[in-house]
C-alpha cells in the first residue's frame, strides 16, 4: 500500500478505487493547499494526484522523495516540472480525450454569448431595461457563414472546427505544425479561438502586435490557458474598440481579483475555468487520474502519460 496525496476532492466515485489500494490523504478544503501545504502533505507520499492549481515544480519534487506517481487532474500540464519529474524517473499523467466535447461546447458556448451579446442582453432585463422591442440595440455579429480562427490543432481545436460546420463556418487553423500562418488568420477571422497548450513559445502569443492584426468587428475567444494572451494588451484594445469583444474561460492569474480592471473592460465575458466543467466529463476525468496513479504505482505505463518536449 502506497500512501497517496489527492489535493481536492473530485467527483464521481472512482477514488474509491484508490482507496481500495492505497492509503489516500484528500485535501479536504474548496481552495487548494497552498505550496508550503502541498510539500508538507506530500513529503511523503508515493503518489500525488494534482490539479491545475497545484504548482508541482522542481523544488517540491525534490522535497518528495518518496515520490513514484504523478497524476494531474486535467488535460493541460503546464503546471507541472516534467523535466524535475522525468530527472527523478516519476511518470506523470494527465486526462486528455474525456474533456474534449465538454471544452469545445464551452468555446462555442462563449463564442456565441459574446457574439450576441447575451450576458448584457440578460443584465437588461434583470436590470428593469427591456422597456420595447428596439431595432437598435443589443446588436451583435452573425455567427453563421462567419470565418473562425483555431489556434492550436489538437484535439480540442479539432472538435471546435466540427461544431463550425454546422455554422457554415470558414475554417482556419494554425499550429507549430503548420496551417495557416498566425498573422494571416488573425487578420481574416470574424473569432479567434484559442486551443493551443501554454509553452514559452506559446506564453502571450496574442499580444498587443497579435491584436493589433484582429479585425476591429472580430472577438476572441480563449479557453486553454491565460497567460497565453498579454491581458495589458487585450484590455487596451477592447477599451480602444480595435477588437469588438472577448470571452474567457481562462485568465492570468486565476482567479482575477474582482478589482481587476480587465473585468472593467467593454465586451468582455469572463467565467471561472468551467471548459471541462460538464458531470460526466468530470467523473471521466477522475477515472483517468485514478487509472494512471494506479498504474504508475503499480509500475505499468500510465494509460496517458505526459512527457517532456
Ligand atoms: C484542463 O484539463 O487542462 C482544463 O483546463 C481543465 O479541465
Amino acid at each position: 500500500m502506497a500512501r497517496c496525496f489527492v489535493t481536492r476532492q473530485l467527483p464521481g466515485p472512482a477514488l474509491e478505487r484508490l482507496r481500495e489500494a492505497h492509503q489516500v490523504d484528500v485535501w479536504p478544503e474548496r481552495l487548494p493547499p497552498s505550496y508550503d501545504e502541498l510539500r508538507r502533505r506530500t513529503a511523503d507520499a508515493e503518489g500525488l494526484l494534482s490539479l491545475l492549481t497545484d504548482r508541482v515544480d522542481a523544488r517540491l519534487i525534490e522535497a518528495c522523495p518518496r515520490l513514484r506517481a504523478i497524476s494531474n487532474y486535467a488535460v493541460g500540464f503546464d503546471n507541472i516540472d516534467l523535466p524535475a519529474a522525468a530527472a527523478r524517473g516519476i511518470p506523470v499523467g494527465n486526462t486528455p480525450d474525456v474533456l474534449t466535447d465538454a471544452t469545445a461546447d464551452l468555446a462555442f458556448a462563449l463564442l456565441l454569448a459574446a457574439a450576441r451579446r447575451l450576458a448584457p442582453a440578460a443584465a437588461a432585463v434583470r436590470d428593469g431595461d427591456w422597456l420595447t422591442w428596439e431595432p437598435g440595440r443589443h446588436l451583435g455579429y452573425d455567427v453563421h457563414g462567419a470565418t473562425l480562427g483555431i489556434i492550436g490543432a489538437g484535439r480540442i481545436g479539432r472538435a471546435v472546427a466540427r461544431r463550425a460546420v454546422g455554422f457554415a463556418m470558414t475554417v482556419l487553423s494554425s499550429s507549430r505544425d503548420g496551417g495557416t500562418p498566425l498573422g494571416e488568420l488573425l487578420e481574416r477571422s470574424d473569432f479567434v479561438s484559442i486551443h493551443c497548450p501554454l509553452t514559452p513559445a506559446t506564453h502571450h502569443l496574442i499580444d498587443a502586435a497579435a491584436l493589433a492584426r484582429m479585425r476591429d468587428t472580430a472577438i476572441l475567444v480563449n479557453t486553454a490557458r491565460g497567460p497565453i494572451v498579454d491581458q495589458a494588451a487585450l484590455l487596451e484594445a477592447l477599451r480602444a474598440g480595435t477588437i469588438a469583444g472577448a470571452a474567457l474561460d481562462v485568465t492570468e492569474p486565476e482567479p482575477l481579483a474582482p478589482n481587476d480592471p480587465l473585468l472593467r473592460a467593454p465586451n468582455l465575458l469572463v467565467v471561472p475555468h468551467i471548459g471541462s466543467a460538464t458531470h460526466a466529463a468530470r467523473e471521466r476525468m477522475t477515472e483517468l487520474a485514478v487509472d494512471n496513479l494506479l498504474a504508475g504505482l503499480a509500475g505499468l505505463p500510465m494509460p496517458h502519460e505526459v512527457r517532456a518536449g
